[in-house]
């Protein structure tokens, strides 16, 4: 019997050659004006060459208030469509399906864009973290913003590539309108569950209604929110709970959403995503001052990151709110199985796979049908075929040391734990290879 893993899935308009997906991420490979580059497709075809059935791609905003990091490729605008195509179209080539992530970053962001200092969100409140600020939503803004999702999606379509996913997870705006923590609205899209899933309800119908049935579409959420996990979000309650996040998938299902990817964590990053083992507090003081100038917290935190010992009670608190490193691998399967049990549809389940015996045993345990990986895939490109060869782990295994995640603002995206490599020199060299080939040939 072929093992589960290179087994196809299939959803109502999309079926995938095995289980395996590349979660969301990417770099700042981009121009600062949102169009495109050879760089982001050289990214995405290192996983399609690995062997992964589908890539998610990395946050792309549908809006030009919606964006959270300069030189990131969007999708507001109908002159983005042929650079998707084009990455498309490459990515196909290596009989690997490409979703694209269609997203808004509402009051959370990593370094605002100069055209657009504040954000919007579900509240006036800034983020806790950094102190970006916002705008409360009028019904208009929410009315313009929900058009310009459906607008993504068919922009996606039109670009000839296989469907979207709605980032709902991880503190962005869908998330601030679903998160009893963050929401605090007294009108008809705050409140009960039912009113602050009415927004991310309002974008499933009005893209269904702009492309139809027949083009895939699914829903990442954070199952469980666990917004206080940090002593900053303290006065913000926990956030929803897995049973409402299930609840409210049903509900995404009845209005037209094809499967769910199943994440953790009302913000981004957030100690239990992505998962860590460390925090290398020496870098993020680094690359945090291209935030300095932003917030109203910036400052302050960098200046903390700066200082020797509250940095490292910033890295136990942070590593406290988090998991062991024993238990990384799966962290969110428990809740994958609440949701898979309340909704008919295929779920994809993310956070610290990279075990094909685990991988395994999730899938037939009926924890998920498929999971998705991130850095796993960056510290081992090729681990898709390395599991079809028999091999059970990687010899250079991800360590979760998250400091790809702390160089992601400023440095070039890639594995950077220098372990994993024989020199430093092979590490730069792994990392700059994203640049091959250069944009101009
Ligand atoms: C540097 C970095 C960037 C990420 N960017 C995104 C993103 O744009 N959208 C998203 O939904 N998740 C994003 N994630 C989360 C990953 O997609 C993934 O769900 C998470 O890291 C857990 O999986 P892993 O343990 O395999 O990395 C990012 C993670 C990292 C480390
Ligand atoms: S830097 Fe490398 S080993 Fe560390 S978490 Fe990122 S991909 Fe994994």
């Amino acid at each position: 019997m072929t093992d589960v893993i290179f087994q196809p899935l299939s959803f109502r308009n999309l079926t995938v050659k095995n289980r395996i997906f590349r979660s969301n991420i990417s770099g700042r490979f981009d121009n600062y004006d949102g169009s495109g580059t050879q760089t982001r497709i050289n990214w995405e075809l290192k996983f399609a060459k690995g062997g992964v059935g589908a890539i998610i791609s990395s946050f792309c905003p549908v809006h030009p208030r919606g964006r959270i990091i300069p030189n990131y490729a969007t999708i507001e605008r109908d002159d983005r469509i042929p650079f998707w195509r084009a990455l498309g179209a490459a990515v196909h080539e290596h009989d690997c399906k490409f979703i694209l992530q269609l997203s808004h970053g509402g009051r959370q962001r990593d370094i605002p864009d100069f055209a657009h200092p504040k954000g919007q969100s579900s509240t006036n409140d800034p983020d806790p973290l950094h102190g970006f600020e916002c705008d409360r939503m009028t019904i208009a803004d929410i009315k313009e913003v929900v058009a310009a999702f459906a607008e993504g999606a068919r922009r996606a379509r039109d670009a000839g590539l296989d469907g979207v996913e709605l980032h709902g997870a991880n503190g962005y705006l869908i998330t601030q309108f679903l998160s009893s923590a963050i929401n605090d609205r007294k009108d008809e899209y705050g409140g009960s569950l039912e009113n602050r899933a009415r927004f991310v309800l309002d974008i499933v119908k009005a893209i269904r209604a702009r492309v139809g049935r027949d083009f895939h579409l699914q829903m990442k959420i954070s199952a469980t929110e666990y917004n206080n996990a940090l002593l900053v979000l303290k006065r913000e309650g926990p956030g929803n709970t897995v049973q409402e996040s299930a609840q409210v998938c049903k509900w995404l299902v009845d209005a037209g959403v094809d499967a769910i990817h199943v994440s953790t964590g009302s913000s981004f990053p957030h100690p239990r995503n992505p998962a860590g083992a460390d925090l290398d507090v020496a870098v993020l003081a680094t690359t945090y001052q291209q935030l300095a100038a932003s917030g109203t917290n910036t400052f302050r935190n960098l200046l903390l990151f700066h200082n020797h010992l509250t940095a490292e009670l910033f890295r136990k608190q942070w590593l406290d709110a988090g998991v062991p490193k024993n238990q990384i691998e799966g962290l969110s399967l428990a809740d994958s199985r609440v949701i898979k049990q309340a909704v008919p549809v295929p779920v994809i389940c993310t956070g610290g796979f990279q075990t094909a015996s685990v991988i395994r045993k999730a899938i037939t345990n009926g924890d998920c049908d498929a999971v998705s990986m991130a850095r796993t895939l960056v510290a081992n490109n090729d681990l898709v075929h390395q599991f079809a060869a028999g091999k059970d782990r990687a010899d250079q295994p991800c360590t979760y040391c998250n400091k790809c995640l702390v160089h992601v603002v400023e440095h070039p995206i890639g594995c950077y734990e220098q372990i994993r490599y024989p020199s430093y020199e092979a590490m730069v060299q792994q990392i700059m290879s994203v640049y091959q080939p250069p944009p101009f040939q």
